[in-house]
């Protein structure tokens, strides 16, 4: 067992398919350029604890150095008999300062902790680029908003006409989930910025080694206070899987509104070229696989934060083996996004909005019969009555093949005498938008104010 990490008490190397198995190399080299940076870091507090001379201090910082150099232009790779990315960068080291130095680079350091130390270190990084291209689609939105503050569309619940919205306090009610995603993401990093290493294997180390200053000089926040917990638990990943699986789910949603306001059926939007494809066979099609992909990786991200839990489950402490398998699906479910959010973007930022039609909808199916209702209760009706009148005014209108907004002044005084024609002045779509004026609500003054916060949180976040 040449080269390994270990194999003091083995009298032959593993069998082939053992070594197939155990093989991690292929999914867990993205960390190696936070192992050297991380052995630098251990190599000082090697030195500070009188563990590790000056010169040879200098040696192994010089071998990190352009071993780290090596794996970045990819001069340096693992090799066939290396087992992960440890093994593999302490064969580099050795390669390059030789044994005598190299060897006392392990000392006190254990891989459960290096891997528990690494994955948190990548991890903070992935999701800040993550948070980034979630806060530009969130500025798409709020572009498209600030471009059409007075536009109306139909508003609906379980997909059916429900009552009339600016098409801008649509899109940003996309908008605000996003950002509670990025504050998660602000959040996950305080209980991730706590480092694992000098853990050891399980019980802490016995060298004297400084876990604070290590934790320092990879800016952590603090050093973890049990050496059995840090090695062993990966909520820190299971939560970064949930927050990129939520992600995805917010996503998935906007995603399944593009889709459907393509159809000619809605015909709300044209998708710019750019962003659509078409088909091999018929000539005509345009389709929104950017939305499709968005809904279908969405169910891959679910996948990820489902599986990593169940890896997790009833593992008794400290580190297993199964351990090795939380990375993949984080790995994969940030290498999705970081594909999806940058297509979202360009997918939003040039969405083109048919107005003229959506405004035309958005009356559509009896949308202002809550207008008619409130407007009776604050004349002093009640509410109960009021309803009734209200669905009265529908059957009415709906028997003569008109809108509420053309039923005669008889026919209204007909449903309930309260309905003197004053209710004309909710009996618009403009109307009805301006009177729910509430904070939150879909009047155009709120949605100003609302699309201001949402721009104070992108200045912020
Ligand atoms: N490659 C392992 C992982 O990703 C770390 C190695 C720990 N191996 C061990 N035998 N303790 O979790």
């Amino acid at each position: 067992n040449e080269g390994a990490l270990w194999g003091g008490r083995f009298e032959s190397g593993p069998a082939a398919a053992m070594a197939a198995l155990s093989k991690s190399t292929h999914f867990d080299w993205v960390l190696a350029p936070y192992d050297t940076r991380a052995s630098m870091a251990h190599a000082k507090v090697l030195h500070s604890a009188g563990l590790l001379g000056e010169a040879d201090l200098a040696t192994m910082l010089d071998g990190l150095e352009r071993l780290a150099a090596d794996v970045a232009s990819g001069a340096f790779t693992p090799s066939e008999s290396d087992e992960d990315v440890h093994g593999a960068l302490e064969r580099g080291l050795i390669d390059r300062v030789g044994p005598e130095v190299g060897g006392r680079l392990r000392a006190g350091r254990s891989r459960n902790d290096q891997v528990a130390t690494l994955f948190r270190m990548w991890l903070r990084d992935a999701v800040r680029r993550v948070a980034a291209g979630v806060l530009d689609v969130v500025d798409a939105l709020a572009t498209q908003a600030a471009a059409h503050p007075a536009a109306v569309m139909p508003g609906k619940t379980h997909l059916q006409a429900a009552q009339p919205v600016l098409l801008a306090h649509h899109l940003l009610a996309h908008a605000h989930p996003l950002l509670r995603d990025v504050q998660r993401i602000v959040d996950f990093d305080k209980r991730a910025a706590v480092s694992p290493y000098g853990s050891g294997a399980l019980a802490g180390s016995s060298l004297g080694l400084n876990p604070d200053a290590i934790a320092a000089e990879l800016n952590f926040d603090a050093a973890a206070d049990n050496s059995i917990d840090a090695t062993s638990s990966r909520d820190f990943a299971a939560e970064a899987a949930f927050v990129l699986a939520m992600i995805g789910v917010d996503l998935s949603r906007m995603a399944e509104e593009v889709i459907i306001w393509s159809t000619p059926e809605f015909g709300y939007i044209t998708l710019a070229d750019a962003w659509s494809t078409g088909s091999s066979i018929m000539p005509q099609k345009k389709n929104p696989d950017v939305s499709e992909l968005t809904r279908g990786k969405s169910g891959r991200l679910i996948g990820n934060l489902t599986g990593l839990l169940a890896t997790l489950k009833a593992q008794p402490l400290a580190y297993n083996r199964d351990l090795q398998e939380d990375k993949e699906p984080v790995f994969d479910s940030v290498a999705q996004l970081e594909l999806l959010l940058p297509a979202i973007t360009g997918l939003v930022s040039t969405l083109e909005f048919h107005t003229e039609r959506m405004a035309e909808l958005a009356p559509a199916g009896f949308t202002l019969a809550t207008d008619i209702a409130e407007w009776m209760v604050r004349q002093g009706v009640p509410f109960r009555v009021a309803h009734e009148a209200a669905g009265a005014c529908v059957r009415v209108a709906e028997a003569r093949g008109v809108g509420l907004e053309d039923l005669t002044d008889e026919e209204l005084a007909g449903v309930d005498p309260a309905l003197t024609p004053g209710v004309r002045e909710v009996l618009t779509v403009e109307g009805s938008i301006s009177s729910r004026d509430a904070r939150g609500g879909t009047a155009g003054v709120q949605v100003a104010r609302q699309l201001d916060g949402v721009r104070e949180s992108l200045d912020t976040l």
